[in-house]
């Protein structure tokens, strides 16, 4: 079997399409603030591609080296803190020292609270939410395979705060039932081998092995490793051959989870700007 590729670039252009009533109801443009706390090029270049990507649906930006004071965050109806973060830094602290109706990413204790209380995912927007980014990629990159996934076995692997986790509990709010493996499970290929969507999100560049995937999975891969100029997944290429649709990487989750920071963006202006 030949696997379905699930186009990003196609799926993100559809969510920033979507976004576009929404934008042209409110007074005025949304402002988001990205804090360029991570000298690393791979987070640069995700900058470049974020800040485009504003520019573009009409949300405006601004860049800054650090979080401002307290008083300065009112200028803003978002703010994101770039990753990867310095060594040595709390993430969560960090984090936490957004206001969380600034929080663009959806990382504070509070948005993150409010997400793990979610049971059905189409509540989501119904709630006003904002998630973690890339968990919401792909949320959505597994609806849009328009596979009925009610009640079938789900693999996340990777178990981070900003992806695997809630990733695994929004497959939960799509009625997947989830196993969410990390480095100390045991007995991953068969894990794998159960699941009907395989989500990878570890960083470790094709530790999910081809012959892992049950036939006709659907397989996400978040994973992003550079490999000279190349940017790698977490999962081996000849999956492709097995599943029924897979990300590709680069163009699968990347670029959703840009569209999500647009679409996080859109709803904490439309939440600051219906209370002003
Ligand atoms: N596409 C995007 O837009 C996007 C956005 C964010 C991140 N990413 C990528 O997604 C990947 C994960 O990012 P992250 O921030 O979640 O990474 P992270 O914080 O380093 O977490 C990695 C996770 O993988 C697990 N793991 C490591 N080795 C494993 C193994 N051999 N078997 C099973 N699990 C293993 C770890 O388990 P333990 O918890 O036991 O250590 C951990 O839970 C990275 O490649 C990152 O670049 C992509």
């Amino acid at each position: 079997m030949t696997a379905v590729a699930l186009d990003g670039r196609a799926l993100a252009v559809k969510i920033v399409a979507s976004l576009k009533p929404r934008l042209a109801a409110l007074p005025r443009a949304p402002r988001l603030l990205v804090v360029a706390a991570s000298a690393d090029a791979e987070a640069q270049s995700y900058r470049r591609q974020q800040l485009k990507a504003c520019r573009e649906a009409g949300i405006e930006t601004s860049l800054a080296e650090k979080l401002p004071s307290p008083s300065g965050f009112k200028e803003y109806d978002a703010v994101i803190i770039d990753r990867p973060l310095p060594a040595g830094v709390d993430a969560q602290k960090l984090f936490d020292s957004l206001p969380p109706e600034q929080d663009a990413e959806g990382a504070t204790a509070y948005n993150l609270g409010r997400l793990y209380a979610l049971k059905r995912y189409d509540d989501f927007r119904a709630q006003g939410l904002v998630g973690p980014c890339t968990a919401l990629a792909i949320a959505e990159l597994a609806r849009e395979t328009r596979v009925p996934l009610a009640g079938k076995a789900a693999a996340v692997i990777g178990r981070s705060n900003i992806v695997g986790k809630p990733a695994a509990h929004l497959l939960s709010c799509l009625d997947l039932t989830v196993t969410l493996c990390h480095s100390k499970t045991r007995d991953l290929a068969t894990i794998v081998a159960g699941s009907d969507v395989v989500v990878a999100a570890t960083g470790r560049p094709g530790m999910i092995e081809a012959g892992w995937i049950k036939p006709g999975a659907i397989v996400i891969d978040a994973g992003i490793t550079m490999r000279g100029k190349n940017v790698v997944g977490d999962v081996d290429p000849a999956a492709a051959q097995k599943a029924s649709h897979y990300t590709p990487v680069p163009g699968g989750v990347g670029p959703v989870t840009t569209a999500m920071l647009l679409a996080n963006t859109v709803t904490l202006a439309e939440r600051a700007l219906e209370k002003r």
